[in-house]
């Protein structure tokens, strides 16, 4: 993405056909990430699958390139389980994930052969039915994780004794291929000792007679949004007059983390219980390792641009107001701020290089509508038709939240891509 934000001409380009902020996204960085993950197995020489984790992101593009890899796909609604399908996703390749799966959603699950992660007793009835019209359905039981008892997904263990007895009774119905999990937070250590954990629990059942052959860890492999010195100075140097109206925030995103990505995973299959590590407990075991990451595999392949559409002085600080709603940069809705800098393209007549600091809002009515309350240093005032630009948003934030309040349009998303002739691009359909 870094060329395409140095490349303003391209951007002027595409501001010039779409009048309004727009989101890019970058098909080779996701290609690459994912890329990336698989190496990582093939390096342990682990049997799995990478799930992209759709819902960090409604673009068709990143589903079409996994399924140019004869990828995979976590979806956790019909109309993801659709999306999937019409962008070349097979059905044996969705696993559907998510609370208390409607009964379409686990009858599209058992026609196309897809895998369901089942979080609940009265879930895996409804399964248990819907298989009985349909055909047999492929599940995971998904466990409660011992170190967040209070999490409101996955089975507790007596839960998962009953549902385990269930799947075993039901095995014309049910094909119980393993266990899921997805853990709140960013760390090795839990997830790979919850992993070796359903290791032993799925040897268990298959000595009920049960397939348990798959291991799903879920999402949550982290990203670098800034470096740990950006990350740090601005923790280190937090103070309410850094933010427009004094703004206080009691939690960021933690914007820098390692071991990041694929780089996650290989510290996950290297982390050891005796003398054994992961990987190779799961080659012993014979199990297929399942992983759903969605922010990793978007990391550097999205950027989204706002035009300049005010200015005006407020005490030492300016306000700019851009065309677009804080609504496409989704960290601003959990009372929290997107730390990574957007960038100022100046466009029109030379203007004086004096440098400046100014918060970012919204065209809403609005007074909290605000992209960033943080007062952000640009090299010169900005003005009308000017471009901002956020880099990295495409993992939960260019469209989480987005709505067309004030009847704006929601921004396009523009596909860019390098070739011999520079970038190219096309509209996401
Ligand atoms: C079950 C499940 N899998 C995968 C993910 C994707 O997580 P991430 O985007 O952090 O990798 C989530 C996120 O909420 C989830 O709930």
């Amino acid at each position: 993405m870094e060329t395409t934000l140095q490349n303003t001409e391209f951007l002027e380009q595409i501001f010039g056909i779409v009048e309004g902020p727009f989101h890019l996204l970058e098909p080779e960085s996701f290609a690459h990430n994912l890329t990336e993950f698989e190496n990582i197995l093939q390096k342990h020489q682990v049997s799995g699958h990478v799930f992209y984790a759709k819902k960090a992101n409604k673009a068709a593009i990143w589903l079409k390139v996994a399924a140019l890899f004869n990828g995979f796909a976590d979806v956790a609604s019909i109309a993801e389980f659709a999306h999937a399908l019409a962008c070349g996703i097979k059905g044996t390749h969705i696993g559907v994930s998510g609370a208390a799966k409607s009964n379409d959603l686990l009858q599209l699950a058992c026609q196309h052969n897809a895998l369901v992660a089942i979080d609940a007793l009265d879930e895996l009835q409804r399964a248990l039915e819907t298989a009985d019209v349909t055909q047999p359905l492929r599940i995971l039981l998904r466990v409660l994780p011992p170190e967040f008892p209070d999490s409101r997904f996955g089975l507790n263990p007596a839960d998962l004794q009953i549902a385990l007895q269930k799947c075993v009774e039901n095995s014309h119905l049910i094909t119980m291929e393993g266990f899921s999990f997805h853990l709140d937070g960013y760390d090795v250590l839990p997830c790979a000792k919850l992993g070796f954990q359903l290791i032993e629990q799925c040897l268990e059942a298959r000595k009920m007679g049960l397939a348990a052959h798959s291991i799903s860890i879920g999402g949550g492999f982290a990203c670098a949004y800034t470096t740990k010195e950006h990350w740090d100075n601005f923790q280190k140097n937090l103070n309410p007059a850094q933010f427009h109206g004094g703004k206080t925030f009691t939690k960021f995103y933690p914007y820098h983390q390692a071991p990041t990505g694929a780089v996650m995973l290989d510290a996950i299959l290297q982390s050891k219980k005796g003398e054994q590590n992961f990987a190779q407990a799961l080659n012993q075991a014979d199990i297929t390792l399942l992983m759903e990451p969605g922010r990793a595999l978007l990391n550097g392949a999205g950027l989204s641009v706002f035009p300049v559409q005010g200015f005006k002085q407020n005490d030492a600080h300016g306000i700019i107001t851009v065309a677009g709603l804080s609504m496409s940069l989704s960290e601003q809705w959990k009372a929290s701020e997107f730390l990574p800098d957007p960038y100022l393209v100046q466009r029109g007549k030379e203007r004086e290089q004096q440098p400046i600091l100014a918060c970012i809002g919204g065209s809403s009515c609005m007074e909290y509508d605000m992209l960033s309350w943080r007062k952000i240093s640009f090299p010169a005032r900005p003005r009308y038709g000017d471009l901002i630009i956020y880099p990295n948003t495409a993992g939960y934030q260019m469209d989480k939240n987005e709505s067309t309040f004030h009847q704006l349009p929601l921004p396009p998303k523009v596909i860019v891509w390098l070739n011999e002739n520079g970038l190219d691009w096309s509209m996401d359909q």
